[in-house]
């Protein structure tokens, strides 16, 4: 599953023009730093084009994502430490999938939903509590 969902307000977003950092915080406190191209967006086929889902999926950092990117679930919550003017403003729908998630702050939002405009790098903190439950019932 993934793209998009045609069901939910279509969100403004700007890709990047110019190569900008996203450093992601993994639970465990590891950090990786992923150079974005931006003529590599989108990197896949999860999540909006050139989201932070996106990015991190391409570079191989690990984002929960239940519904497959289409702002269905809130597994894929993170919070945007730094960077996050340079975001697309979230949807009412983003939004309320968010008051889903565990410990949300005024720095989360829905990884797939998160498009960076590349005037600023990012730092992402995937949070411990972001666990899929369906693949845990299992
Ligand atoms: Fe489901 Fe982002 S992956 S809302």
């Amino acid at each position: 599953m993934g793209g998009t969902n045609p069901y939910i307000e279509k969100s403004d977003t700007t890709l990047p023009t110019t190569s900008f950092t996203i450093t992601f915080i993994a639970p465990d406190q590891t950090t990786t730093k992923v150079q974005v191209d931006p003529k590599k967006i989108p990197y896949g086929h999860t999540g909006l084009p050139g989201s932070v889902l996106d990015i991190a999926m391409g570079n191989g950092v690990d984002v929960e994502h239940a519904c497959g990117g289409v702002c269905a679930c809130s597994t894929c919550h993170v919070y945007v430490k730094q960077g996050l003017d340079s975001c697309n403003d979230g949807t009412d729908d983003e939004f309320d999938q968010l008051d889903e998630a565990p410990a949300i702050t005024l720095s989360s939002r829905l990884a797939c939903q998160c498009v960076p405009d590349g005037s600023m790098d990012l730092v992402v903190e995937i949070p411990a509590v972001n666990k899929n439950l369906v693949k845990e019932a299992h």
